[in-house]
């Protein structure tokens, strides 16, 4: 039987929230015992509810890290060390961004470049952490969309390990616990609120373990990740009104000829993607006026020096993707 079919997916109209929790607190408390455990958060909805779930489970032996990865969004570490201390949970942070940038050196493949964030995250972060801690166990946000994706070759999920036959324990050196892996995105938000996480974190719009990464074209470099930053920051602002499902800036790896103060450059194209979608397994572009288009493409050409062109992405998913890499 394929590892997709031996998994069960727990639709939202079937899930009894209170009871889910309770039992994959039990679930937790079984498996860790008087140990601790570590946990990932970057912020998202999926993050932010295994470490409350583990939180819940086993107080504060669940050590909570934030990865500064380098590849994050401006302002986004602060932000959630800041929302978590509200919560009553305390965010570590590692500083890991020469490993991250390391290990996406001169990799062009899109494929090559998740596998190289797994590597960073799972070779390199997560034991540092869990010896540092003294433990092997981790708990992870995977949900079922995106074992789904991995499992039917559409796209390597960074943190997708026993589903694709990796042996956790023998590659990593960890145990891996995934306590939303039977539920999509909305099911997901349902039980953060059931949680009693605040609404930027259930209705947080997701962004992807990769971080912007996804969004680069081409290598990964600091002076593109600044790029695609200043970009992303820019749509964000300018798409948050639109209430859609997700929305982003990629960098692309051309270049194309373009004018800056009267003279020609060789510059940097930005393609803006905004999404309807349910659970991110199927999605559209949203409608957006010309005038926004407009607005968005001024400020990006304006506010980064090396932009000269911005589209807008009006394919569906499929054959599109969400992300670009
Ligand atoms: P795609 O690009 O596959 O994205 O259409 C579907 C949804 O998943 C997010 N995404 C990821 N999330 N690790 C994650 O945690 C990943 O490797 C990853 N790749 C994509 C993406 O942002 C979208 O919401």
């Amino acid at each position: 039987m394929s590892r997709l079919k031996r998994l069960k997916e727990i639709p939202l109209e079937k899930l009894n929230a209170k009871k889910f929790i309770l039992e994959k607190t039990k679930e937790i408390q079984a498996k860790v015992g008087a140990e601790k455990a570590i946990c990932a958060l970057s912020g998202g909805v999926d993050s932010a509810v295994v470490a409350m779930l583990g939180h819940k489970a086993i107080g504060n032996r669940m050590k909570t890290y934030f990865v500064d990865s380098g590849l994050m969004r401006d302002g986004e570490k602060e932000e959630v060390i800041e929302t978590f201390k509200q919560l009553g949970i305390h965010v570590n942070t590692i500083q890991a961004s020469k490993i991250f940038f390391n290990r996406l050196k001169g990799i062009k493949d899109p494929e090559k470049k998740r596998e190289a964030i797994t590597f960073a995250f799972y070779r390199d972060v997560f034991p540092k952490i869990m010896k540092r801690e003294g433990t092997k166990f981790l708990l992870h946000g995977t949900n079922y969309t995106d074992i789904e994706e991995t499992v039917k070759g559409i796209k390597r999920q960074h943190n997708i390990l026993s589903q694709i036959g990796l042996n956790t324990i023998k590659e990593f050196g960890c145990i891996v616990l995934e306590p939303l892996a039977e539920l999509r995105k909305p099911a997901i938000r349902v039980i953060a609120k059931e949680l009693g996480l605040p609404k930027e974190i259930y209705e947080r719009v997701p962004f992807p373990g990769p971080a912007l990464a996804a969004r680069v074209i081409g290598e990964v470099t600091l002076q593109k990740i600044a790029v695609v930053r200043k970009a992303t920051k820019i749509v964000e602002e300018e798409l948050r009104e639109t209430n859609a499902f997700q929305y982003l800036a990629i960098l692309h790896e051309d270049k194309i000829t373009g004018i800056k103060e009267n003279k020609r450059v060789f510059g940097n194209q930005i393609e803006v993607r905004c999404w309807e979608s349910e659970d991110a397994s199927k999605a559209r572009p949203t409608e957006l006026s010309y005038q926004k288009l407009a607005r968005i493409a001024q400020r990006i050409t304006n506010e980064i020096p090396s932009v000269v062109s911005v589209t807008y992405n009006i394919s569906k998913k499929p054959p599109s993707t969400i992300e670009a890499v």
